[in-house]
Formats: C-alpha cells, sequence, structure tokens
C-alpha cells in the first residue's frame, strides 16, 4: 500500500524517536487517533515506563497512556530495529547548547543514523526537535540521501517545529496548531497528511527553513520582549514606581501592546536556548544577532538583581545576608511543572549560597534538588527563615499563609498581588 493510502486508513505505522516532553503526548495522540505508535528511546527506564502504562510527563495521564498500551496501540522500546518495520518517524530528541552557545547536534545525528540504517521506500520522516534554520536540508538530507534513495520520490523528509507549553491546561499538542515544511512540495504535502489524521490544525509551510525559522521566531519574540520588560523592571525599581501595576495598566490597551512580566531570570529547555540557534547561524552569514545578544545579557543579570534585592530587604531589616536563613518558594523553572532546566532559582540560590546565605526551599513538585554542590530537599517555609523568595508561583503554595508567618517576602513573580504588606518587596 502507498503511504498516503496508509495514512488516511491510520494503516500507517507510526515511530517516535526520543520520548520526552514533546515525544510522549505526540506518541499518545496518534495512538489515541488509531495508529498503532512504537516509541524508541535509548532511556531503559522510560521505554519500562511507558509499557507499564506509567507516565513521567505532567501533560499525559497515565489514565490515558495506560489504556493504550494495554490496547496495544502504544509501546515503547530501546531497540532501533524496529525502525525496520514503520511508516512514519517523529524525531524528538534534545538539542542543547553546548557551553560556548554553540547548538549541539549530537543527539540529532545519532539519532539520525539510526533511522539511515532502516530507512526504506516509502518513509515519512520528520524533525521535531528545536533546531538552527538549515538543519534538515543541510545536515539530515544527506545523511538519508545517501542510500540511494531520494527525498520527495522514494521517502518524504520535512521539518515540523514543536510548540509544546507543559503546564498549559488550555492547549496541549492536539490542539496547538502544527507547522510543518518539507524539503519538496511532496514531502510538505505527505506531512501534513500525517498530522491532520491526529492534530487539529496544520499549517503547511513552502520549505524546512521557514518552518524552522517559525519556531526561532516565536521563541526570540518572547526573549526580547521579555529582556525589554526586565530592562524596564529595573529602571522602575531604581525610580520607585511599581513596574507590575504599570504592565496591568498598560495591558488594558485594547490593540498593538501585548503584555510580558519580568521575573528572576529565563527557565527552560527553550526560550533562554532556542535564539542562540539563530544567533550562531546568522553569525556565519556575517550577520550579529544584536537584539538576541542584548536580551541575553539582560536576562542574564536578572538573577544578580534577584540577590541584590535580597541583600537590600535583609539589611533594611537590620540583617546582613551572609549568615541569614533564606528560604527559596518554588524552583522548577515555571509554574505548576516538575522540570528544572535551566530554572533561575538554581542560578538565585548559587549566588546566595556564595555570599553565605543559609538556604531551605519548598516546592511542590521538586522534592530534592542537586546542583553543583547544593544538595537540598523540600521542606514547608519555617517561620524562622530571615526572608522568603518567591521564585516560581506555584498555584499550590497558599500565599496568604506564607506571608502571614514571613517575617520578609521578596516577591519576584508578583504572586502576592492584592495583598498590602510592609513585609512584602516586589520585583
Ligand atoms: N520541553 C518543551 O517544552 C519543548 C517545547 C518545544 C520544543 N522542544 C524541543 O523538543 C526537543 C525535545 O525536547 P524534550 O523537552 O522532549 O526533551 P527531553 O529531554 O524531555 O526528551 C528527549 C528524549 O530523547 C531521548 N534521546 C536522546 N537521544 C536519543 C537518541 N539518539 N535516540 C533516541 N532517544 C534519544 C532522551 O532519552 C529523552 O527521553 C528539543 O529540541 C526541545 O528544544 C521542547
Amino acid at each position: 500500500m502507498e503511504l498516503e493510502q496508509k495514512i488516511r486508513s491510520r494503516a500507517a505505522r507510526v515511530g517516535v524517536v526520543g520520548l520526552g516532553y514533546v515525544g510522549l503526548p505526540l506518541a499518545v495522540e496518534f495512538a489515541k487517533a488509531g495508529f498503532a505508535v512504537t516509541g524508541i528511546d535509548l532511556d531503559e527506564r522510560k521505554t519500562a515506563r511507558v509499557n507499564a502504562g506509567d507516565s513521567y510527563v505532567g501533560d499525559v495521564p497515565s489514565e490515558v497512556l495506560a489504556p493504550l498500551v494495554s490496547q496495544g496501540k502504544l509501546r515503547a522500546t530501546t531497540d532501533f530495529q524496529a525502525l525496520a518495520e514503520l511508516d512514519t518517524v517523529n524525531i524528538c530528541v534534545p538539542t542543547p547548547l553546548r557551553k560556548t552557545k554553540d547548538p549541539d547536534m549530537s543527539y540529532i545525528v545519532s539519532a539520525c543514523q539510526q533511522i539511515a540504517k532502516y530507512l526504506h521506500a516509502g518513509m515519512l520522516l520528520i524533525l521535531e526537535s528545536t533546531t538552527y534554520p538549515g538543519t534538515t536540508d543541510e545536515l539530515l538530507l544527506p545523511m538519508f540521501e545517501e542510500s540511494g534513495l531520494r527525498a520527495g520520490r522514494d521517502f518524504f523528509l520535512c521539518f515540523s517545529p514543536e510548540r509544546v507549553d507543559p503546564g498549559n491546561p488550555a492547549y496541549q499538542t492536539v490542539n496547538i496548531p502544527k507547522v510543518v515544511g518539507g524539503v519538496t512540495p511532496e514531502c510538505s504535502r505527505m506531512g501534513a497528511l500525517f498530522y491532520e489524521q491526529a492534530l487539529e490544525r496544520v499549517v503547511p509551510v513552502s520549505s524546512t527553513q521557514v518552518a524552522e525559522m517559525v519556531k526561532l521566531l516565536e521563541n526570540t519574540f518572547r526573549m526580547i520582549n521579555i529582556g525589554m520588560v526586565n530592562e524596564l523592571a529595573m529602571m522602575c525599581s531604581r525610580m520607585g514606581i511599581d513596574v507590575w501595576e504599570v504592565i496591568d495598566a498598560a495591558a488594558t490597551k485594547p490593540f498593538g501592546f501585548m503584555p510580558f512580566y519580568p521575573g528572576p531570570g529565563l527557565g527552560g529547555h527553550c526560550i533562554p536556548i532556542d535564539p542562540f540557534y539563530l544567533s550562531w547561524k546568522t553569525r556565519q552569514a556575517g550577520i550579529e544577532a544584536r537584539f538576541i545578544e542584548l536580551a541575553g545579557y539582560i536576562n542574564g543579570q536578572m538573577p544578580h538583581f534577584v540577590v541584590d534585592k535580597i541583600q537590600d530587604a535583609l539589611n533594611d531589616h537590620g540583617k546582613a545576608l551572609k549568615g541569614s536563613h533564606v528560604h527559596i518558594l518554588g524552583v522548577a523553572y515555571k509554574k505548576d511543572i516538575d522540570d528544572l532546566r535551566e530554572s533561575p532559582a538554581l542560578d538565585v540560590m548559587h549566588l546566595l549560597e556564595r555570599k553565605g546565605a543559609r538556604l531551605t526551599y519548598s516546592d511542590p513538585y521538586v522534592a530534592e534538588l542537586r546542583s553543583e554542590g547544593l544538595e537540598l530537599r523540600s521542606e514547608p517555609p519555617s517561620p524562622e527563615a530571615d526572608c522568603v523568595v518567591i521564585i516560581t508561583n506555584h498555584s499550590a503554595f497558599d500565599y496568604a499563609q506564607i506571608l502571614a508567618d514571613a517575617s520578609l517576602i521578596v516577591d519576584t513573580r508578583n504572586a502576592l498581588k492584592g495583598l498590602v504588606s510592609d513585609k512584602i518587596v516586589r520585583l
């Protein structure tokens, strides 16, 4: 049967390489749509948990995963030989930056080397990992065409940016519009047809480069606007103006303004990282991505700014930071999730520790924390703490109670909005 028919009839055997925050929800959507899905991951613990119907991704409840596994719609393996039987493969492996802020393509390259071994006619391959524009055409296409098979004729190759927003109850994999671009028009058509079977809205674009750039535009837009508003927060602090009130009032403008909020720094696997894929690539073309570099610098200052706020607040209470007990509320990189990657809480805690503060923390999603010498377990805030610092505004915290018990609170997220007290110091 031709691939198109297999896709339309749900007979296509779907594969997902990399079963993390992106890959597992995607695998589940295709299984829910009636496809037989195989997930491939290097991590045996993850494949074992998937096969036991036990989810490790917050947005995928085990009650949804388990029946798909028991009905034989979804299975996971560490064995790449499974690729030989698959008709489609979505690649959802990590794309970190090296310390030098250069893209680390090693996960993509290693996954694609495995896929190339099992590439066969009629296969559809879609890269979803965030990357620099040109990756699919310049890096992946030659690896796959070495087989003698031609993209657009014998097999199909696309890029589709992943836009998941972990912890967002309104928008999940199924209802976030899916942009897809292929290396040929036939590849784009096949990629769009594939996603249409399981997702609500598909947005085909003319090339893989456009699809790659869409993701970088979206995340660079956020990163630069956050950088701008963080700079505004530092200015307002100097001038004694409440930046939160300014933003809320500006946001009443019904057109031409979109609110962004300051915070303790950027976190997560996307916003602090992805724009540097673009700046790395444009540097090769002789263009300096100056907005990105500037926003990166300002956002990188925020943990220092927060530590200065804490120090000043303690001084105003007649205490020194050195030797003070500082309790951090929330260490995940954003509200209501368990992900610690690039979390600004870690930067703030390391800076505080270096200045001699004694640290404790609470986070309902992160039971223990190990990071470059820090080894702590989550514990409730103690009324004895000299200062409580809200870094991540999880909904589960009882802010009124925390305020009542604390002697001093530095709030970097405006989590105490509406509460009035001399104990509160806002960003
Ligand atoms: N997490 C997000 O919110 C998010 C949002 C949009 C885009 N992205 C992008 O999606 C991609 C995946 O991110 P993630 O958050 O799902 O990462 P993750 O670390 O949660 O998952 C990646 C998985 O890939 C596996 N893996 C690594 N190398 C492999 C290989 N060679 N073969 C098979 N499996 C391999 C890992 O074991 C891991 O389970 C990244 O490029 C990321 O930038 C992530």
